[in-house]
């Protein structure tokens, strides 16, 4: 039998959780595993701005014959213009930002002379997978100072000082996924500076635009990069920013030295997506680029995501407020930002939480923040101090 020597794959395990979760039968269970935005009654609502946009396009839309593999073009130029202020990027829609940054890391795996990409871990844990699935050479930089939870972003600045002219280095735009702690401004003006002394090429995930501090403010870094990088591509996630999760919606743009160079990248991604996809699905692509040609969608979707954005900052606040339960400071939460942050927790204390008080967490101890419904905060804070107690006892 062709396949009968072959082993499980490791299994994922944050869709793990998610079907834990699903199974088990409490009625009172909090989900902080899956990072997708929930509202105060543990809901993942549609945009409204989505839904009449999608009136829309059930109106007027005339044909669905095949795009090219470059998908909607016009949803390209509208979110490169809005999201980054840029004309002068190119770029093609891809299957999410996880489409995005594979089309990436395979055009880097053809291009680049050493085929290394540097990045900062804890990262999204897809990262790695995707770098290492297209051929790339990962080499990965601890931002966590050893002794202690101390995030040190300026860790990923420092190594870069080893790495080779041609190698990639990956950057959080913002809200980063799994912390939640963004780099100040001056980290973005002195990686600028290194990558362009270096002759480095970034790779920016932008993932979150619009749920940290707000759409400019979350944008900042990347802003100055493009301003100022002549190399540069930037892996663009719509799923979360316009509630689209499951249609898949993302943009890769990227810019070389040169306008030729830039439409010859271009021509290389659009063969790369060919053999591997053909052409990225059209529906929420199309959605997005209805709002955006639309002055009362946008501002009604901007309002949606200024809630979205609100509700994440209280919870922040709220949690940020306990302090100190036990040994778990939530104060710096405050200055987090986005959906994420990590608890400082052993894997007794995140297993107990689960099996104990029906709080699901990644096995690394993410959090994210919006799963934490109405009415759960306390809760989870006294079962936080629970576990923590536990332990203490048993020890
Ligand atoms: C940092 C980061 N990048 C990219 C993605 C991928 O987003 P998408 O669902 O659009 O593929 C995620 C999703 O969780 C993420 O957290």
């Amino acid at each position: 039998m062709a396949f009968g020597d072959l082993k499980a794959p490791a299994p994922d395990s944050l869709l793990a959780l998610m079907s834990r979760f699903r199974d088990d039968p409490r009625p009172r269970k909090i989900d902080l595993g899956v990072g997708i935005y929930r509202d105060s009654r543990g809901a993942t609502p549609v945009f409204n701005a989505v839904k009449l946009a999608e009136q829309q396009l059930w109106k007027r839309q005339s044909t669905k014959a095949y795009l090219g593999s470059l998908g909607d073009t016009d949803f390209v130029s509208l979110l490169a213009r809005r999201a980054l202020a840029a004309d002068n990027l190119a770029g093609l829609q891809t299957v999410g930002g996880t489409g995005a940054l594979r089309l990436a890391a395979e055009l880097l795996s053809l291009t680049l002379p050493h085929r290394q990409i540097w990045l900062g871990v804890p990262t999204w844990s897809n990262h790695l997978p995707i770098f290492k699935a297209a051929g790339l050479k990962t080499r990965t930089v601890e931002l966590f100072a050893a002794d202690s939870l101390r995030y040190r972003p300026d860790a990923l600045r420092e190594a870069l000082r080893e790495a080779k002219r041609g190698d990639a280095v990956l950057l959080h735009a913002c809200c980063h996924n799994p912390t939640g702690v963004d780099p100040e401004f001056a980290f973005w003006l002195s990686i600028a500076d290194e990558i362009r002394e270096r002759g480095l090429v970034p790779l920016v995930d932008m993932a979150y635009q619009g749920m940290g501090l707000g759409w400019d403010q979350d944008c900042a870094g990347l802003a100055l990069l493009v301003d100022r990088l002549p190399n540069l591509l930037v892996a663009y996630s719509c799923d979360k920013n316009f509630g689209l999760y499951r249609e898949r919606v993302g943009a890769l743009f990227v810019r070389a030295g040169t306008a030729r160079e830039t439409a010859t990248l271009i021509d290389h991604l659009g063969a790369l997506a060919r053999t591997d996809y053909s052409m990225p699905p059209d529906h929420g692509a199309a959605v997005v680029r209805v709002i955006l040609q639309s002055p009362e969608l946008t501002a009604l979707w901007e309002e949606e995501l200024t809630g979205m954005r609100s509700r994440i900052r209280g919870l922040r606040n709220a949690l940020a407020a306990q302090g100190r339960v036990g040994a778990v400071d939530l104060s710096p939460l405050a200055a987090g930002n986005g959906l994420f942050a990590v608890l400082p927790l052993s894997p007794a204390q995140i297993d107990s939480l689960q099996a104990d008080h029906a709080i699901y967490m990644a096995p690394s101890g993410r959090i994210n923040i919006a799963g934490l419904a109405g009415g759960d905060l306390a809760p989870f804070v006294n079962a936080l101090q629970a576990v923590q107690h536990q332990r203490a006892v048993l020890a």
